[in-house]
């Protein structure tokens, strides 16, 4: 069977933008770098873009389209290439597939508030706001309504439907036709949108929201030794540019041959980082800056991932003339960069049916957004569901399989070959030394956060034991066996040959 590829070069870019840009630049990034201390976070963060960020985007490029030549997209083909499909090995890869799953099931039924939220704005069913420079006042009949909404409500389990049925719609057509087209006019949308609103916020109240992007950039090291914002640092960098997780690689699977995955790698990189950094860092923190001011935001931060973009920015942007639109475009933003998200997050489990267990495109599709669809459910009916999956899926796993995919790719295929791989089609030379260079350095500096996340944060959730907690494991559990189960079953009908 042929593998689709990448309609055209535009296309691909957009569409690895798409992948890595979504609520993690939007929301995630602002809480962070808000409950981290602002400048106190940028530091480590761009040390772990440098160290882990941009080597591990490389790699997962160069070995995408290394494998998905030999007509394998999903972590569980893509490692078992290099051991002879062993079964070990193809259960190590499967780990690539059921991170990406265990994280969507949460992050689709974050994307479906958005976009209920943006038809809410759209049509006048937001929270009338309350005029209050004390920001519990302020944002009380918002904080309200989004308790209401994510009880779930009624409207909260429709929208889930919807957006459950237009990834199953996308993901059916295909990495052109589906992918691709959505990237296409996707993401220049949600640049346009994103410019405006970061451009809105920074000008709220007489420019004061400049403030906040002094509290973001102005570099503060007393915090460097804390242990804990190098994890959250890192972990932030893992999360917004879609590592450790083989779903970039997934998509690189799909390119042509010759691709310049080098090029694409430092697109999708640099493109991230500027929705991240510049606008992600221009909307939300500094419209709570100019309006509540700068004692305001850690606190808000402590609230939660979802206070400042779910309560704080309605609560700022309906107070504004054409409040409800402007809260619309901030929904609809949010909306298009997860979609594209969902997406590339869904794409590993099809590759993996597809390639793998060789059925067809639409059975692919539909088996993988069944379980995606039952994961999001509980997401919306189990308490705490969301807190804890994200915790091992969207850290632990993260940061091991990142470690991974360095041993594997770099270590036991060999530098030599990596770094044949890597200049291949490039337009940039890189030197040999400097893959030696973070050869060494990256899984060092993986192996010191995964032992301070073994010190550090490993205690802190074994001491919180609630009774809905054990849903959440065992869908956790079921999830990684079921993939492993893929894995296993289909390297026999891998082995058999191509299907009819
Ligand atoms: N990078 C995406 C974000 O910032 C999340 C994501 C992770 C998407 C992994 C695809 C794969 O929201």
């Amino acid at each position: 069977m042929k593998r689709e590829i990448w309609r055209t070069k535009a296309g691909l870019i957009f569409a690895a933008a798409g992948n890595a840009i979504g609520l993690g630049n939007l929301l995630r990034f602002p809480s962070k770098v808000a409950l981290y201390g602002g400048g106190a976070f940028m530091i480590p963060y761009f040390v772990a873009l440098f160290l882990i960020g941009i080597p591990l985007m490389l790699i997962e490029w160069v070995i995408g389209r290394y494998a998905g030549a030999k007509g394998h997209g999903s972590m569980t083909g893509i490692i078992g290439s290099f051991f002879n499909h062993s079964y070990g090995s193809r259960v190590l890869g499967s780990i690539g597939v059921s991170i990406p799953i265990l994280i969507v099931c949460y992050y689709i039924y974050i994307e479906s508030w958005t976009l209920g939220f943006a038809f809410f704005s759209l049509f006048g069913q937001m929270p009338q706001p309350v005029v209050s420079e004390d920001p519990k006042t302020a944002m009380a009949p918002f904080v309200d309504f989004f308790k209401g909404y994510t009880a779930p409500s009624a409207w909260a389990v429709f929208f889930l439907v919807i957006t459950l049925l237009i990834n199953w719609i996308i993901l059916q057509r295909g990495i052109a036709k589906g992918i691709e087209l959505t990237a296409k006019y996707g993401l220049p949308l949600l640049m346009m949108m994103g410019v405006f609103l970061g451009f809105v916020s920074l000008s709220m109240n007489g420019w004061r929201g400049l403030d906040g992007l002094l509290f973001i950039y102005t570099p503060d090291f007393s915090r460097l030794t804390d242990p804990q914002v190098w994890l959250e640092a890192s972990g932030q960098i893992f999360f917004t540019l879609s590592l450790g997780m083989g779903a970039i690689a997934t998509y690189a699977s799909y390119v042509k041959k010759n691709e310049d995955v080098v090029k694409a790698g430092l697109y999708t990189a640099g493109l991230n980082e500027f929705v991240e950094v510049v606008i992600g860092a221009s909307i939300a923190i500094p419209a709570a800056f100019a309006v509540f001011g700068a004692l305001a935001v850690p606190e808000l931060a402590k609230e939660g991932t979802f206070r400042l973009g779910f309560m704080t920015m309605p609560a700022i942007l309906m107070s504004l003339p054409m409040g409800s639109l402007l809260s619309t475009v901030w929904f609809f933003l949010l909306f298009i960069a997860a979609l594209t998200s969902s997406l590339a997050l869904i794409q590993p489990l099809v590759a993996l049916l597809e390639d793998e267990m060789r059925w067809s495109h639409a059975k692919a599709v539909n088996v993988s957004m069944l379980l995606v669809s039952f994961g999001a459910f509980l997401s919306a009916f189990v308490p705490g569901f969301i807190d804890d999956v994200d915790f091992w899926a969207g850290t632990l796993m993260l940061l091991f399989f990142g470690l991974l995919e360095i041993i594997i790719f770099v270590w036991i295929f060999g530098v030599h070959n990596f770094h044949r791989e890597l200049n291949t089609n490039s337009f940039l030379k890189i030197p040999k030394g400097l893959v030696y260079f973070y050869a060494v350095v990256s899984p060092v500096f993986l192996v010191i956060l995964l032992y301070f996340w073994g010190v550090v944060q490993l205690p802190k959730v074994l001491s919180q034991m609630e009774p809905n907690i054990v849903i959440s494991r065992a869908f956790v559990i079921f999830m990684i066996l079921l993939i492993a189960f893929f894995s296993v079953e289909s390297r026999r009908r891998y082995l058999a040959g191509p299907h009819m």
